[in-house]
């Protein structure tokens, strides 16, 4: 099947579902897709703790300082200025003004705003602990009054590129250019040639690459990896970033505790009973995260533990009694067994935020022609070597709408006599039946050689050997791909492994300690 449209926007978190809301409203035809049955299966979706925003008195000069220091001076500074102009209003603006969205109020009816990590004020706006799935519903309820079409169950697989796909040998000669995108229809196994003037990108990150992290399972990087096999620029992939805390727990498995709690008093200790955040950081719990991840990383290996705790039941003050305020959290943690108004949480670092990505300009404009990447697949350089808390949504909503913005007003159409040389997706002649164990398999090898190898404090040994052992998977996991029948499992663990070995590479190529990126 083909079909043709002027906008395909990959993905439904802020990023995309912002982008297609402002491009709708200028008129133009858009398409938003996602592999997931369900709209809100989104990195978004599970955000906690908020997001930066205007408040009276904060000065601008401050946040450009805050995400600096915790950037360690690695981004990239017209970045950093354009958050800190335009971002903080265009929360107001946009959620509250446009969308109608609720954010917790003060018992006098003013916005709440919290503190997290590393900020000098309190200036993130949050819903409770429950902000990402408050903003996800508002973006899903305004796109709905707009009848944007999104598809779910639909899987990206390739960009489409005049250089990589054309039948037309002169397009091998011109400039490399974007023209659409492959797509498999999860239910029907079909793909859809989707021929687009521009495509967006804006898949979210790709935590799951990693044995812990805080991100869903859908967060496989695929938005990189189709970039990247494309040939479009991609930069800073060795700074993951870990949040210092996730929830350790049996069957617990991915839930965020979120720093909000650190933010409002939680304090960490060891499981001697010892806080320790002093012995690391003058800002002892509220260092930028790559510092108390490191330091908790540490603790647990002088104290032989598996977690350490964070404790918010002896240290909260907040107006809003405890329960209702991280209703959440304590709801969750209620479930497994632990009530945090009495006792400490077990926590652990866990893989959150890729803070490298496609490289884009001030628009989201990437190295290819007709290609955009906004949100965490994007790398702005905003967050440098490493990223300051609730900075990450307030990203990708200012650069969906810069994005959408540098695309209606330039807007050109691909010529159509050139689609004509695009051919459809060619299928193997033979195809191998999918072994879901040999799968699960290939995903826990990657799993554990990120962790180990590439993760919170990494070694030249250490990612030496995860090149090799990425070797090793790549060749059976393209051979696997290439005859196995087309899914959606299948299409993600091609981009895992291809992310994966990007993000070593790069880790082997900086030998300097910096941010999130840390070599012993
Ligand atoms: C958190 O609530 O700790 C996560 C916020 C963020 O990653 O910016």
């Amino acid at each position: 099947m083909r079909k043709k449209i002027d906008v395909l926007i990959i993905g439904t978190g802020i990023a995309g579902l912002t982008a297609a809301i402002y491009l709708k409203e200028a008129g133009l035809d858009v398409v938003v897709t996602t592999k997931e049955s369900s709209i809100e299966e989104t990195n978004t979706n599970y955000a906690q703790g908020g997001i930066i925003a205007w408040k009276e008195g904060d000065k601008r000069d401050n946040l450009e300082q805050d995400i600096l220091k915790a950037g360690c001076n690695y981004n990239n500074l017209e970045a950093v200025k354009l958050f800190a102009m335009e971002g903080p209003q265009l929360v107001l603006d946009f959620f509250i003004d446009k969308l109608k969205t609720q954010f917790t109020q003060t018992s006098e009816g003013k916005l709440d705003y919290t503190e997290e990590a590393a900020h000098s004020d309190r200036r993130v706006l949050h819903f409770a602990d429950h902000t990402g799935d408050v903003l996800q519903k508002s973006l899903q309820d305004y796109a709905a009054g707009l009848q944007i079409p999104i598809l779910t169950n639909h899987t990206a697989i390739d960009l489409i590129t005049n250089n990589h796909h054309s039948d037309d040998c002169q397009e091998f000669y011109k400039q490399r250019e974007v023209m659409g995108c492959y797509v498999l229809d999860n239910l029907t196994g079909d793909v859809i040639t989707f021929f687009a003037d521009k495509v967006i990108l804006a898949t979210g990150g790709l935590g799951n690459l990693y044995q812990h992290t805080t991100n869903p399972a859908s967060a496989t990087g695929d938005g990189m990896s189709m970039a990247y096999r494309a040939g479009a620029d991609i930069i800073n992939a060795e700074f993951i970033q870990f949040h210092p805390t996730a929830l350790y727990h049996r069957e617990i498995k991915r839930f965020l505790i979120s720093e909000s709690l650190r933010g409002e008093g939680a304090k960490l200790r060891d499981s001697t009973g010892r806080y320790f955040m002093e012995d690391y950081s003058p800002m002892k719990d509220l260092a930028p995260r790559d510092v108390v991840a490191r330091a908790i990383y540490n603790q647990m290996g002088k104290t032989g533990s598996e977690y350490v705790l964070l404790d918010i039941a002896s240290f909260y003050k907040g107006e809003i009694p405890l329960k209702k305020r991280f209703s959440k959290i304590y709801q969750t943690c209620l479930e497994g067994g632990l009530d945090i108004t009495k006792k400490p949480i077990p926590i652990v670092p866990a893989a959150h935020y890729f803070c490298g990505g496609i490289k884009v300009d001030l628009a989201g404009r990437s190295s290819l022609k007709n290609l955009y990447a906004i949100g965490e697949v994007s790398c702005t350089g905003l967050h440098g070597a490493n990223r300051l808390a609730s900075s990450s949504l307030l990203e990708g909503l200012l650069w969906a709408k810069l994005a959408a913005e540098d695309i209606s007003q330039n807007f050109e159409k691909i010529e159509q006599q050139r689609n004509k040389f695009i051919p459809d997706w060619k299928r193997p002649n033979e195809v191998e039946e999918f072994d879901p164990l040999l799968l699960s398999q290939d995903w826990k090898a990657i799993q554990l050689t990120m962790w180990n190898y590439a993760g919170i404090i990494r070694t030249n040994k250490g990612l030496e050997r995860a090149r090799a052992d990425l070797n090793y998977y790549s060749h059976r996991i393209f051979s696997f791909y290439k005859t196995a029948r087309l899914n959606k499992d299948i299409i993600e663990l091609r981009n895992a492994i291809v992310n994966a070995t990007i993000i070593v590479n790069a880790a082997t190529h900086n030998s300097q300690s910096i941010g999130c990126h840390f070599v012993k």
